[in-house]
């Protein structure tokens, strides 16, 4: 379909379709969300010419998956957020369904995204290709198709790409399955982010100690933090256990150390990156000062999503808060922003048994709690987290079944930070030494109560709106 044509259907959608989404009381106050239709991954995130801009997966056109354009946001202190022009719409051949997963990068002042073409053919097989378009001095994408195909050994399911400089090359990770159905996280190198050289399999399912690890990896991120290579990647197929990997896909991650002259990537153990019932396909960039920044996807392709009441208003999903994330024992540390303490207005204080403490408004709110003994936090009676000896519980029924569902983080909790947007909660453990994301959708005016002996002491913010223009 012509770009034109898809563009002016977006415009269509926006247009009788933004009232309707800005009408409903679960629209986050200060996070990101699409105006209208369906937003997942975060794509090009990137600091450049001293903005930073965050495209994201967007099907403007229904409450469902299916094509993606690329919407786009920027922003000059993550806070306060300015609507771009469309980046891309799946107008060519080589992206008929849908303009996926990408980064950006900024070449010699240029800058220049990477994405994936999806290609579905009738017999239900698909293929993908790697694809590169340019922004001008007008804010104008222009695309220059597709600069890698499919690699050999592998399935239609090859997407993502990630790319970075490394001592004047550019390197590129993508997310792949093979043959065999098994995940797998694919390195390339470049001169020019034109010509692509394949450098082979850096991890996945069977390497680096791993046994089988899952079907396929999505949405690979490599980077350089406090002296560790550390690679971000959603392997999808892993076996809930007890405690752990217990959403439909995991988001995690892997330190090591990527020996550029070997080409390996020698890792330890994947960690999860969110316990929370909704995170996924996040991505990283830097800031103008050198800290590496996280957005994810407060979001799960599980099915389940659909059964979320914000789809009867024609919007679903938002983003995480912008993270910085640092490396403390071998493990990522994510703590919200330093900007978003420009959000906070008055600040109340109160310490005491959680059952003495007064009920607070949350409608768009940032607690910071220490903690010790045992104590029960419900949010408007609708998510209940539980503070126990052992660690956390995070309690809520299934949107589908109705039925009780549970998230765990084991560890002694001394201190929880948690960010409060409506429709959302970000708990943040032990000054970001875990996070727990998740969706809940309250009746309007959500309260917070708490419950039990444990001492607390608190400090409130409520957090004022941001501009989203
Ligand atoms: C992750 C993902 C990516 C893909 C995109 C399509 O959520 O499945 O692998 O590029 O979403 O929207």
């Amino acid at each position: 379909m012509s770009e034109v044509h898809l563009v002016r259907q977006a415009l269509r959608a926006v247009l009788s379709g933004q009232q309707r989404a800005a009408a409903d009381h679960h629209r986050p106050a200060w996070h990101l969300a699409p105006p209208v239709g369906l937003m997942n991954d975060p794509n090009g995130f990137i600091h450049f010419n001293q903005r930073y801009v965050l495209c994201y997966q967007w099907n403007p056109l229904a409450c469902a998956h299916g094509a993606k354009f690329w919407g786009q946001w920027s922003s000059d202190d993550l806070v306060n957020w300015r609507h771009e022009p469309l980046a891309l719409a799946p107008s060519e051949p080589y992206e008929s369904h849908g303009c996926y997963s990408g980064c950006a990068v900024d070449n010699q002042g240029e800058l220049t995204v990477l994405y994936t073409g999806n290609v579905k053919f009738d017999d239900g097989s698909r293929t993908a290709w790697q694809c590169l378009a340019t922004r001008d001095e007008h804010g104008e994408f222009h695309k220059h198709g597709p600069v890698l195909a499919l690699p050999e050994g592998y399935t239609g399911h090859v997407r993502d790409p990630k790319v970075w400089q490394h001592d004047g090359l550019w390197y590129m990770v993508l997310g792949a399955q093979n043959l065999a159905s098994e995940g797998k996280v694919l390195l390339f190198r470049s001169p020019d982010l034109h010509q692509w050289t394949s450098l082979g399999e850096i991890a996945g399912s069977h390497l680096n100690g791993l046994e089988a690890f899952g079907y396929m990896w999505e949405c690979p991120d490599l980077f350089e933090l406090d002296g560790s290579s550390v690679l971000v990647v959603c392997p999808q197929g892993l076996a809930a256990e007890a405690r752990r990997w217990r959403n439909t896909f995991q988001s995690g991650y892997f330190c090591g150390t990527l020996d550029y002259p070997a080409l390996q990537f020698r890792h330890g153990e994947f960690h999860e990156l969110d316990h929370g019932f909704e995170f996924y396909a996040p991505q990283t960039c830097l800031s103008a000062d050198g800290r590496r920044l996280l957005i994810g996807w407060m979001g799960i392709p599980d099915g389940d999503e659909f059964f979320q009441p914000t789809r009867d208003h024609g919007w679903m999903h938002i983003m995480t808060c912008p993270r910085e994330l640092t490396l403390r024992d071998g493990r990522l540390v994510q703590q919200p922003a330093r900007e978003l303490q420009q959000l906070r207005r008055q600040e109340m204080h109160f310490t005491g048994s959680a059952q003495s403490l007064p009920a607070l408004v949350i409608d768009s709110a940032e607690l910071e709690l220490t903690v010790s003994g045992s104590c029960e936090l419900k949010f408007a009676g609708t998510l209940q987290l539980t503070v126990e000896s052992e660690g956390l519980t995070l309690r809520r029924n299934n949107l589908r079944s109705g039925e009780p569902e549970e998230r765990y983080w084991s560890g002694d909790v001394r201190t929880l930070r948690i960010l409060c947007d409506r429709s959302s909660v970000e708990i943040f453990i032990n000054e970001g030494e875990a996070v727990m994301s998740s969706r809940y959708f309250p009746s309007a005016e959500p309260q917070l109560r708490f419950y039990g002996a444990g001492q607390i002491g608190l400090r409130h913010w409520s957090l004022r709106q941001c501009v989203i223009e």
